[in-house]
């Protein structure tokens, strides 16, 4: 099983003069991390929204843990990212009037597959995740997410991805509001449980010190080299 397989993808913003993406091939390996990283505005949310299935079905073929994401539509489409892509963003990550340990159990109420793979009770294995991500605190649990730090609310995102084990994980720079002590923490523990998990991390991020928490690395505009 491969948890992601790109071919020959291009996509064009609609009304955009010219295709955004142009990717010849990238695959993952179960529980890899990559790090892509390259400037601001040469398309790496794009690429991740595009993986995860939520802009138009670009030219080419993704493939998520084998499944050709064009060949799904709609609401087929939806719980399948439920089901295999925990999904980490810059901001807007939470909802902000469920309580932290809430937010990380949204997947298993939306989803059977993440339910089951959370273990037999999927409170205790979030409770273990917000614990291992530094949020032991039994306090920090029940707080509403607009009443956490943003530190910690990138934390509760995590666990949330992380949780009943995802063939993949896209995280969109979300160490950008964190001090150097706090990014080097939280991209090392999100690593870390994500090869626990067996799941494969693609990490987007302009800020290469960041590199060396994974396993592999990539420049966005080596691999991006069909814009047209
Ligand atoms: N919703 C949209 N509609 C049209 N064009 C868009 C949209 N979102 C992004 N773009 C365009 O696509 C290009 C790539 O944007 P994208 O957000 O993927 O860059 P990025 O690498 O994530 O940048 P950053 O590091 O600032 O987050 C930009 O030229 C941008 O203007
Ligand atoms: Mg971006």
């Amino acid at each position: 099983m491969h948890p992601l397989r790109i071919e020959s993808l291009v996509y064009r913003w609609p009304g955009g003069e010219r295709s955004t993406l142009g990717i010849g091939a990238l695959s993952l390996a179960s529980g890899e991390s990559l790090f892509l990283f390259g400037p601001s505005g040469c398309g790496k949310s794009t690429l991740l929204s595009a993986i995860a299935g939520v802009v138009d079905v670009p030219k080419g073929v993704i493939r998520v843990a084998d499944q050709d994401l064009g060949a799904l539509r709609g609401g087929a489409r939806d719980r399948f990212r439920v089901d295999h892509i925990g999904m980490i963003f810059q901001v807007f990550n939470l909802v902000p009037w469920l309580s932290a340990l809430e937010n990380v159990l949204l997947p298993c109420t939306f989803s059977q597959r993440r339910r089951t793979r959370a273990g037999d009770d999927p409170a205790k294995t979030a409770r273990r995740l917000l614990d291992e991500l530094g949020l032991s605190d039994p306090s920090l649990a029940s707080k509403q997410a607009h009443e956490l730090s943003v530190g910690q609310q990138q934390r509760v995102a995590a666990a949330r991805a992380l949780i009943g084990k995802p063939d993949l994980i896209l995280a969109d720079e979300p160490t950008s509001a964190l001090d150097e002590a706090a990014k080097m923490a939280f991209v090392d523990l999100l690593a870390r449980e994500c090869a626990e998990a067996g799941s494969a991390l693609l990490f987007v991020s302009h800020d290469r010190s960041l590199e060396g928490h994974f396993n592999r690395s990539l420049d966005f505009r080596d691999l991006n080299q069909g814009t047209e």
